[in-house]
């Protein structure tokens, strides 16, 4: 075995990715099983279907036999416990969890806050998002005495407000505390806590805010402030956060490492006059 596969790769390793059939939880399940995890993606039964989100894994990795999928509400206790029951008969005992949940559905100055949406995003963000799965699997690895790590998704906005998106800065920002919280608290049991903090990726959730115009890529007002506040002047590519997930997954490249928010912004947090 090579040295990086002795401390990156991730064979035996299995992973649950929630919202696993989106954008940056789908690349996430891609650098997993290129590093010999396997994976099992949690995600909707309509929207972004979670089935067809395991076949195209299988088609541009080829680990047909590695990828699993199961359809979860993760904001719902119940359904939550359920999942976890169908995928360690799957594929046996998971011993990482990404958070993937989360996204924003709204944009308005304060005074016109649409408050049950605002209330919606929070818990997408942070009980969907965080508190359910994390208490559900925290619960289950204490019980059986397993060590293992967790890769929450904060943002940007969990450092400092975006314009416009209340919910979900507030939402992130909670993330991002959570993550310490838990990181200090399950420690004694050998479970890590950490979280990625994407900069601007294009998802489904936020395409429209960023994009104007599909056909010619054109970008919205908001789309070419943010590019003119990147220092690396793009977008993310998914394909960015793929090492940091494996780093972060494995025991033995990080694991004395808990508590931690790796932003991932081609330098977007940097800026300054
Ligand atoms: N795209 C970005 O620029 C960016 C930046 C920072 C953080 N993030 C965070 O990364 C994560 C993934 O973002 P993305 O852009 O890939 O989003 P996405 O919309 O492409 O994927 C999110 C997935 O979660 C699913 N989902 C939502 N609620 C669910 C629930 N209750 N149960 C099961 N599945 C549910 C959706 O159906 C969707 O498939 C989110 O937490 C987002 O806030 C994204």
């Amino acid at each position: 075995m090579s040295y990086t596969d002795e401390l990156f790769g991730l064979q035996g390793v299995k992973v649950v990715i929630t919202g696993g059939a989106g954008v940056i939880p789908g690349a996430m399940a891609e650098a997993l099983l290129g590093a010999g995890a396997e994976v099992c993606l949690w995600g909707r039964g309509t929207g972004h279907p979670v089935q067809e989100a395991v076949d195209r894994l299988v088609e541009s990795t080829g680990a047909a036999g590695r990828v699993f999928g199961v359809t979860v509400d993760t904001g719902d206790e119940s359904s939550v416990e359920a999942a976890l029951q169908q995928t360690v008969a799957q594929m046996g005992p998971p011993t990482a969890l990404i958070n993937g949940v989360g996204g924003n559905k709204t944009k308005s100055a304060f005074p016109e806050t649409d408050v049950p949406l605002f209330e919606e995003v929070l818990v997408m963000n942070v009980m969907a998002g965080l508190v359910v799965p994390t208490k559900i699997f925290s619960r289950y690895w204490i019980a059986n005495k397993l060590q293992a790590s967790i890769i929450n998704l904060a943002s940007m906005a969990s450092y400092i407000p975006l314009s416009g998106v209340a919910a979900y800065g507030a939402a992130k920002a909670a993330v991002m505390n959570l993550t310490l919280a838990n990181a200090r608290e399950f420690a004694q049991h050998g479970i890590r806590v950490n979280a990625i903090a994407p900069g601007f990726f294009l998802g489904y959730q936020n395409r429209s805010l960023l994009i104007k115009d599909d056909a010619t890529g054109e970008l919205t007002d908001r789309g070419k402030a943010i590019i003119a506040h990147t220092p690396f002047g793009r977008f993310g590519n998914v394909d960015d956060l793929k090492g940091t997930t494996v780093y972060l997954v494995s025991q033995k490249a990080s694991g004395f490492i808990t508590g931690v928010t790796v932003p991932i912004d081609g330098g977007y947090l940097t800026h300054n006059v």
